[in-house]
């Protein structure tokens, strides 16, 4: 079987669109493919070193939601980035035949900065962000990455990297493959792309009652300001979450509603609130077990992380001898 890798950052709780958009298909390939999946929490520090409580918190959510999502542990392998050392001796050596110019070239870099103004990302660990994604990958020797579209310039310097590093030293390393897969942009409760930094997101670790609330105070089309009036669906953050929730019946009856004043925005939401309840449902059961047996979660962690490294160590070795090291 091909190995697929995937990573996802440790910068804040997994919401709707993390779920819908990245780890409903990391669940799909597991059979697929041997699929090796982590939380890349050394990536989290780039952009989050002043604050390792959050980021503390953080890996544990991440890792809890893998397994609520439908991860399983005997059909993939699920790791800690930073219990894997080899990932920065990698890292490391890559900098070494790494020219500048192809670091500060990567359209991320300089548009994460300017998001982020708040912080001061002129540090050496967040130019080389890129590199250490690329030692994540090939340490692997990964064929194919599913990530979003965003990821795509990551995935091209890890090709680059990794052809440059074949030519050099010989061919160690396969060129990784995006994984591009069409998944629906799940929008946040204000009509924008669902984000933690928008204030908008429903969490899987939000209570039902969380969820609830953050469903019925959504705004609606402004026209429908009395419950007679006419609106447009479109107009509406709620029926641009009805679009991945609900089944195609209840989406052409919602908007028909909509426009003819024949639903108001309250039983329109309802409707909303029960098909993102039944896709959470059995996630908050899993995540109350996780969080209730600690022990079973480190358990599971602990193996991922030796099986992981042991195909990083073997990879490392061969790494070394090639560069001529000891
Ligand atoms: N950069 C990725 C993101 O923000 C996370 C990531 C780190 C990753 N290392 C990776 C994704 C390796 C795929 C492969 O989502």
């Amino acid at each position: 079987m091909d190995r697929v890798l995937s990573g996802m950052q440790s910068s804040g709780k997994v919401h709707l669109g993390n779920f819908v958009g990245a780890l409903q298909n990391w669940v799909k390939l597991q059979d697929r493919y041997d699929c090796y999946y982590f939380v890349a929490d050394w990536h989290a520090l780039t952009t989050g070193y002043t604050n390792p409580s959050a980021l503390h918190e953080s890996v544990t959510d991440l890792l809890v939601n893998f397994l609520a999502a439908g991860l399983d542990p005997d059909r993939c392998t699920i790791f800690l980035q930073s219990r894997i050392p080899e990932h920065a001796e990698l890292h490391l050596l890559l900098s070494m035949i790494t020219p500048l110019g192809w670091l500060e070239r990567v359209p991320t870099y300089k548009e994460k900065q300017q998001e982020l103004q708040d912080r001061d990302l002129s540090t050496y660990g967040f130019l080389g962000y890129p590199l250490l994604q690329t030692a994540d990958i090939i340490i692997y020797r990964a064929k194919y990455v599913p990530v979003g579209v965003d990821q795509v310039p990551h995935l091209e310097i890890s090709r680059e990297i990794a052809r440059r590093f074949n030519n050099f030293y010989g061919e160690i390393f396969p060129e990784p493959d995006a994984l591009l897969t069409e998944f629906p942009k799940v929008p946040g409760v204000d009509g924008r792309k669902m984000s933690k930094s928008y204030g908008n997101a429903i969490y899987l670790s939000d209570s039902p009652k969380e969820v609830e609330q953050k469903i019925r105070t959504m705004t609606t089309d402004p026209a429908r300001v009395k419950r007679t009036d006419k609106g447009d669906p479109e107009n509406s953050p709620v029926y641009q979450l009805h679009k991945v929730f609900s089944t195609k019946e209840e989406l052409a009856q919602v908007a028909d509603g909509c426009r003819t004043a024949g639903i108001g925005c309250i039983d329109c939401k309802k409707i909303l609130i029960k098909n993102v309840f039944a896709v959470l449902e059995p996630i908050w059961t899993k995540r109350e077990a996780l969080l209730n047996n600690p022990d079973q979660l480190r358990g599971i962690i602990e193996k991922g992380n030796d099986k992981a490294r042991n195909v990083a160590q073997e990879t490392m070795q061969l790494v070394r001898k090639a560069m001529g090291l000891y």
